[in-house]
């Protein structure tokens, strides 16, 4: 028996639309208020997938509870995969989106290795643009902020049986965003988590399945009780570096640019990739490698470490000021020359005042 998606063939079912009456709008929060993930627009998507219909009742409508059934797989068996991107509002006023085409492939990669039925691209980016019209006045125009977008899919079957799930639900949620960190554009203060690991070769690092995260809690929740931001999560053998909780990681070294490899258990990072296009671009000295926290930790103490940062879509360009691995603190962050033309280069090219020579954006018209 063909495998319904292939009998369905990839059909996008049409997007109803309904919208809140303006009466009922909510108030858009004052934008030195954001932060991260506190708000929530007026307007979500959403579109279920079954075996006898496919994709279907795809649909824009007010931002509200859902009802799943307490059986529903998501909540049982961890089927729940999601996607972080941003829409940037530029000075005329248009509404652009960074990559979304990579989140869609990261997504469909994600659903593949959760046994879940892919979305096609053409019905994530259409029930994006259709969501992100609906909201566009939540998109905000201040500097430094943006509409983070949060497309999400989970298995909705109920049956306890361990298998995967024959339903499922993808929908769009959206935020307006300050920064990521509380310390504002400030270095990061990281904790080098020693003992806890995040994700193997093999397991579901390389993909943004929520079980990641639940994952990460409790070391996270360790770090900032001892004021850190955030984790730098090292490998099995507790010496490679794998990535920051919601960041992929690169060392900035007198004599190279270094990131840690894509070995299997680290995500796949947008901005990664395309902080490696930029400083190949630059003719710069960048390798994808396994470095140890050790390598680090020496060359930091011979003088040699000269800036870290972070990349991520929340967190954008984060530098690192300082890492606590073990008893050993390693202060960095006070130069910063590299990373601030990383972000000054991405930004410009997000909101319209640099040229995308990489062909990066997309009009939320185009979509
Ligand atoms: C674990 C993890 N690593 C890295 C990243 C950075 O990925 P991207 O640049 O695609 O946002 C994120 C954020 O999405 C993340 O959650």
């Amino acid at each position: 028996m063909p495998h319904p998606q292939k009998l369905l063939g990839m059909e996008i079912p049409s997007i109803k639309v309904q919208l809140k009456d303006q009466s009922q709008w909510k108030t858009l929060p004052p934008y030195q208020q954001l932060g991260f993930g506190k708000y929530f627009s007026d307007h979500w998507f959403s579109a279920q997938f079954t075996e006898t219909k496919g994709w279907a009742s795809a649909k824009v409508e007010p931002y509200q509870n859902m009802s799943l059934d307490p059986a529903a797989a998501v909540f049982h068996y961890g089927q729940a995969l999601f996607e972080g991107m941003k829409a940037f509002r530029r000075a005329d006023g248009s509404i652009w989106l960074f990559r979304p085409e990579f989140n869609s492939h990261r997504f469909n990669d994600g659903a593949s290795r959760l046994c879940m039925q892919s979305v096609p691209e053409e019905l994530f980016l259409k029930g994006i643009k259709s969501v992100v019209e609906a909201d566009a006045r939540w998109v905000p125009k201040e500097s430094g902020c943006a509409l983070y977008i949060r497309p999400t899919l989970v298995g909705t079957e109920a049956f306890l049986g361990v298998r995967p799930s024959h339903e499922q639900l993808f929908f769009v949620i959206l935020s307006p965003v300050g920064s990521y960190y509380s310390e504002g554009s400030a270095p990061v203060k990281i904790w080098v988590e020693h003992n806890a690991i995040r994700a193997a070769t093999g397991g579901l690092g390389a993909i943004k399945a929520g079980a990641n995260y639940a994952a990460s809690l409790q070391a996270a929740l360790h770090a900032k009780k001892q004021g850190y931001a955030q984790v730098l999560w090292l490998n099995v053998d507790h010496q490679g570096i794998e990535e920051v909780g919601t960041m992929n990681v690169f060392f900035v070294f007198k004599n190279e640019i270094v990131t840690p490899a894509l070995n299997g258990s680290i995500l796949p990072g947008g901005v990664r990739d395309s902080v490696l296009h930029l400083l190949r671009h630059w003719n710069k000295p960048v390798m994808e490698r396994r470095i140890t926290i050790s390598e680090v930790h020496e060359r930091h103490l011979k003088g040699e470490l000269v800036e870290a940062f972070g990349t991520g879509t929340a967190a954008t360009i984060s530098r690192i000021g300082e890492l606590q691995w073990k008893t050993e603190r390693m202060i960095l962050g006070e130069q910063h020359q590299l990373s601030q033309e990383i972000l000054d280069t991405l930004t410009g090219i997000q909101m319209g005042t640099l040229p995308d020579q990489f062909g990066w954006m997309r009009s939320l018209q185009s979509l």
